[in-house]
C-alpha cells in the first residue's frame, strides 16, 4: 500500500492544573499525543512514496512563545514533544522527499472542546487541507495554524 498523504489526528485533553499535576493523566497524554504519532509514522514509513506529505494536528497549546496562560501541563508538555518530533521527523525523511508539518486546527467546535470552539470542523477541516497542499521540502518543519499564520516555537 502506498501513501501520499499521512495525518496523526487522534488525541486527547486533559486539564491537569499545578496543583493537581495527576501523573498517569500526564502519561496518557504523552503516550497517545506525542508517542503515538511518532511511532504510526515510523511503522508507516516504508509505505510512505516519495513526495508524500506528513501531517502531526498539533496544538498552538504546545508553543512555549503562546503560552500567556499556564496550567493544561499534560496537554502543553505532550503537544510540544511533538512538535519537537516532527521536526526531527522533517529533517530524518527529507533525504526521501518526505515533508512533515506542525498544524493547529484552531479552535475547533469538537468533543474536545465541548463544542465551544470558534470554528466548525469543516472549516477547520477545509483551512487543514490547504495547508497540507502547500507542505513541500522547503518548508517541511514548519508549525501552521490551519488558517495559514505561521506559528511560534
Ligand atoms: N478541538 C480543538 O479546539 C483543538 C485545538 C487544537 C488542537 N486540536 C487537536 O486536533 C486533533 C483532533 O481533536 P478533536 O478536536 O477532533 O478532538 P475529539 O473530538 O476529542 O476527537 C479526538 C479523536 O482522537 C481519537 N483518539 C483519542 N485517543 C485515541 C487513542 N488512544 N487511539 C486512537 N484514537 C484516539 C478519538 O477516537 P475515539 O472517539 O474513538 O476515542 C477521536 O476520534 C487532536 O490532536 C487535538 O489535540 C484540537
Amino acid at each position: 500500500m502506498r501513501i501520499d498523504v499521512l495525518i496523526n489526528n487522534a488525541g486527547v485533553l486533559g486539564r491537569e492544573d499545578f496543583d493537581n499535576p495527576d501523573p498517569a493523566s500526564i502519561e496518557h497524554q504523552f503516550r497517545v499525543n506525542a508517542l503515538g504519532p511518532l511511532l504510526v509514522t515510523q511503522h508507516l514509513s516504508s509505505n510512505l512514496s516519495k513526495g508524500a506529505r506528513v501531517a502531526m494536528i498539533t496544538s498552538r497549546m504546545g508553543s512555549m512563545a503562546d503560552n500567556g496562560s499556564g496550567g493544561y501541563y499534560g496537554y502543553r508538555m505532550s503537544k510540544a514533544a511533538l512538535n519537537a518530533a516532527g521536526v526531527s521527523m522533517a529533517r530524518d525523511l527529507a533525504g526521501r522527499g518526505i515533508a512533515v508539518a506542525l498544524l493547529h486546527p484552531g479552535y475547533v467546535q469538537t468533543e474536545m472542546v465541548n463544542h465551544g470552539g470558534d470554528v466548525s470542523a469543516e472549516d477547520a477541516a477545509a483551512g487543514l487541507i490547504k495547508r497540507i497542499d502547500a507542505l513541500g521540502p522547503d518548508n517541511s518543519g514548519s508549525f501552521w495554524h490551519a488558517n495559514g499564520e505561521s506559528l511560534p516555537w
